[in-house]
């Protein structure tokens, strides 16, 4: 394929599209032909071992696979230098929840927030200590530049804040982290062809005594998160090196993080130490103005992240909402706005594919010491893997037995759940509930933030369960 033909030739489409109908310049696929997992990278080739291992408690084995699919989701599309990694090519929950014309859907909830059954009461956990699981979260009021430029790509509440809609591209996640939650082909045409972004659909299923909406094999959903560099100079990046007790539950969100790096697009600065000011327009959950952080940072090369420089073409092709998203981020950030030549950079990743009927649950995190500690175990040598996928960091959450108290092992990513979940929790835990009627975060009946909840438990009885998908019970319509 020439290296820019389905750039023109797509786009000249859209454009000829625009012109009958506005709003499928959003709706519009603009997307390079679609790439899987490689095999190569051991993904739906080694189903059977993969869920043997999960029974034996063979986690090296396990992790084996999870650093393979973490590397093969994150490889490039294309030869070219500054290749997007494969999801690029990949539907976006933009697509997959779009109304039945085509239109974006409206946003489903606000953004930074986890359904809880419990919003207001807190309930015993699994220690037994009195626990509120929504953790009070810092307020990103969205910068007026973001709102007078792109002034579609907002809504306004009726308590008179904004907030930035999806895009095609990004979702918003309400703070810096600039998030891609993409679906393989097969989990966006079952989406679609099943109507699973019909609420309706959930609800008919529910009222014929369904328990759970099963989902194919070659189901993969991921939730990546990018930090926007700017090109010139050094941006800050807090980084995770703390220690929460077993149980705390309380805000744990990047904010709050004493270590920090200062990343350099110009590599020539590596081990350097500096200051670094980061965090504007930020406020404390209650409002008070959070002043800018200012701290010594070690200076890391871009090298070391997985990282894209965002170019005209990449630009033309953003929706409004996703400029809106990555200026609102760098604003945030770095008192800066985005624009071409700009960097995104990867500081996080939740990977889950249905290669297995318990799922392969894993998620990634940058470190300075990606060699160090239980999350850097059985990373294998991939001679073939592109890029710093061993610069990560690697929680896995598959189904293995739960430990001598009865739990589930924790497993989080500092910077996802950090912002909005308690870090005494699993993704197992979580992705299990997802569904409607009786599910949520917490219920009395399963109330257990690490209990080994499977579909069948009995807490689920009268609830119809989404397979582990959070977005298809979300953000239904
Ligand atoms: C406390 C609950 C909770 C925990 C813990 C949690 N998640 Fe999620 N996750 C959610 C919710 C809610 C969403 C939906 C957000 C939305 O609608 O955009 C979500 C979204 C996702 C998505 C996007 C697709 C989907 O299925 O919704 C992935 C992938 C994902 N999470 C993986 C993980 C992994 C891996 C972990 C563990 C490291 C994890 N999550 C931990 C609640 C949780």
């Amino acid at each position: 394929m020439a290296a820019t033909g389905w750039y023109s030739l797509k786009c000249l489409s859209a454009a000829a599209a625009l012109a009958l109908v506005p709003w499928l310049a959003a709706a519009q696929d603009i997307r390079p032909p679609y790439e899987p997992i490689s095999a190569l990278y051991q993904y739906m080739q080694e189903n059977e071992k993969l869920d043997d291992a999960v029974k034996n408690g063979d986690r090296a084995v396990v992790r084996t696979h999870a650093w393979n699919l973490w590397a093969g989701m994150m490889q490039p599309l294309t030869n070219e230098e500054n290749s997007w990694p494969i999801w690029f090519s990949w539907q976006t929950t933009h697509q997959a929840f779009a109304l039945e014309s085509g239109a974006p859907a409206p946003r489903a909830q606000p953004p930074r927030r986890v359904r809880s059954a419990t919003a207001e009461t807190p309930l015993p956990v699994s220690d037994g200590a009195n626990v509120d699981v929504s953790t009070p979260q810092p307020q990103y009021p969205v910068p007026t530049y973001v709102i007078k430029t792109w002034p579609d790509a907002v809504t306004q509440a009726s308590d008179g804040s904004y907030s930035v809609n999806d895009g095609s591209y990004f979702v918003n996640n309400g703070d810096i982290m600039i998030a891609v939650e993409s679906l393989s082909q097969e989990a966006y045409e079952d989406i679609r062809g099943r109507k699973l972004y019909l609420k309706s659909t959930l609800e008919d299923a529910f009222k014929a005594g369904d328990k759970i909406i099963e989902l194919p094999r070659e189901y993969v959903s991921t939730k990546l998160m990018y930090w926007p560099v700017a090109a010139e100079g050094l941006t800050a990046l807090p980084v995770w090196t703390e220690n929460f007790p077993d149980f705390y539950s309380g805000y744990a969100g990047y904010e709050l993080w004493n270590s920090v790096v200062a990343i350099d697009p110009g590599r020539s600065r590596d081990g350097e130490w500096v200051d670094v000011e980061y965090l504007y327009g930020v406020r404390t959950h209650e409002g008070a103005e959070i002043p800018p952080q200012r701290k010594r940072a070690n200076v890391v090369s871009i090298d070391r992240f997985y990282h894209h420089k965002v170019t005209q073409a990449d630009w033309d092709l953003f929706s409004d909402a996703d400029k809106a998203i990555i200026n609102a981020a760098s604003l945030w950030l770095s008192d800066r706005p985005f624009g071409v030549g700009d960097y995104l950079v990867t500081v996080a990743s939740h990977i889950v594919t249905k290669e297995i009927d318990s799922w392969t649950l894993q998620s990634v995190w940058w470190s300075r010491t990606p060699d160090q500690g239980p999350y850097a175990q059985n990373r294998p040598r991939l001679p073939e893997a592109a890029g710093p996928w061993d610069h990560y960091l690697m929680t896995d959450a598959y189904a293995y037995e739960p430990d001598a108290s009865g739990n589930l092992e924790k497993s989080v990513n500092p910077y996802i759940e950090g912002v909005t979940h308690p870090i005494a929790t699993s993704c197992r835990n979580c992705h299990v509930r997802a569904g409607i009627g009786a599910t949520g975060y917490q219920t009395p009946l399963c109330y257990g933030l690490l209990t080994p909840l499977t579909p069948d438990s009995a807490c689920f009885d009268g609830a119809l369960l989404t397979d582990f998908s959070w977005i298809i019970a979300d953000r239904a319509h």
